[in-house]
């Protein structure tokens, strides 16, 4: 092979290969800049409870864990029982999203910039396992709540949460007729509710029994290897066209 053809077939590669690799490990193994997230993932032998699963490596160190298992917790004077007690049945669901929230170093493919006071980062549409969140609905739909979204609109005067005035306490139920309005609703759609099932590689879940690893951690390669497939082709798409162009006209000339 001339010099000529070997060239641009030799920067073709390296592009590819520089281009994704590099991508693909921004996505994988990553803490989100939030206000409470470790800069980066590691073990965390003593975790709390429901936090546990994660132990192996996590985002939260331990006193995260432990302080977001509370009723008032001081992460975010967040008071989930703005109207009356909330079920323990439904509360460990709860518990169990912010473990998920501080503690996944594996939802790096659905992180997005964002502009708040308290974070520089937030999840937008992750992939959540639609059993995982159809039992947290149907656990949570006969405690209270009075707003469908509760990441704004709350009158924080008092230093927690209180429901604003026209807002009334009424069952999760009536504020969230399918599991997808509560899940999605909630946070701002930080969740997507996935078509996919638990243990399928193709969801996120938010329960996991840590004996057989953490299955995020595929999903989170799936879906950043997708998204880098994109980015590479539509990014670098022209340019590659042009490479190959060029190469063809080489070898015609
Ligand atoms: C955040 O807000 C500042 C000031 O309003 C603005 O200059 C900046 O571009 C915004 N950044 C993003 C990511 O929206
Ligand atoms: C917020 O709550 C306080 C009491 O904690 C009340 O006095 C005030 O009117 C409330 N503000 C709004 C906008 O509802």
């Amino acid at each position: 092979m001339s010099w000529k053809l070997t060239s641009p077939l030799l920067l073709l590669a390296w592009m590819a290969s520089v281009c994704s690799a590099r991508d693909r490990t921004d996505l994988l193994n990553v803490c989100m800049d939030a206000k409470h997230h470790k800069t980066k993932p590691g073990p965390e032998d003593k975790l709390h409870d429901q936090c546990i699963p994660w132990k192996e490596n996590a985002c939260c160190s331990v006193s995260t864990s432990q302080e977001l298992h509370k009723d008032n917790s001081l992460l975010y004077n967040f008071n989930w029982e703005h109207c009356g007690k909330m079920e323990p049945a439904c509360k460990r669901h709860f518990i169990q999203d912010n473990c998920l929230y501080e503690c996944s170093p594996n939802l790096g493919p659905w992180i997005q910039q964002v502009n708040q006071s308290w974070r520089k980062e937030r999840f937008l549409d992750v992939p959540l396992c639609k059993e995982d969140c159809e039992s947290w609905w149907e656990d949570c739909r006969t405690s209270y709540t009075c707003k469908r979204n509760w990441q704004q609109g709350w009158n924080w005067t008092s230093g927690s949460n209180k429901c604003p005035a026209k807002a009334v306490c009424r069952t999760f139920e009536s504020y969230f007729p399918t599991p997808a309005a509560m899940c999605e609703g909630l946070w701002s759609h930080s969740y997507k509710v996935s078509q996919y099932s638990r243990g399928s590689g193709r969801c996120i879940q938010m329960w996991f029994d840590p004996a057989q690893g953490n299955p995020n951690e595929e999903v989170a390669r799936f879906y950043a290897l997708a998204m880098n497939a994109g980015a590479v082709c539509c990014e670098t798409g022209p340019l590659l066209l042009s490479l190959a162009l060029m190469l063809t006209l080489l070898l015609l000339g």
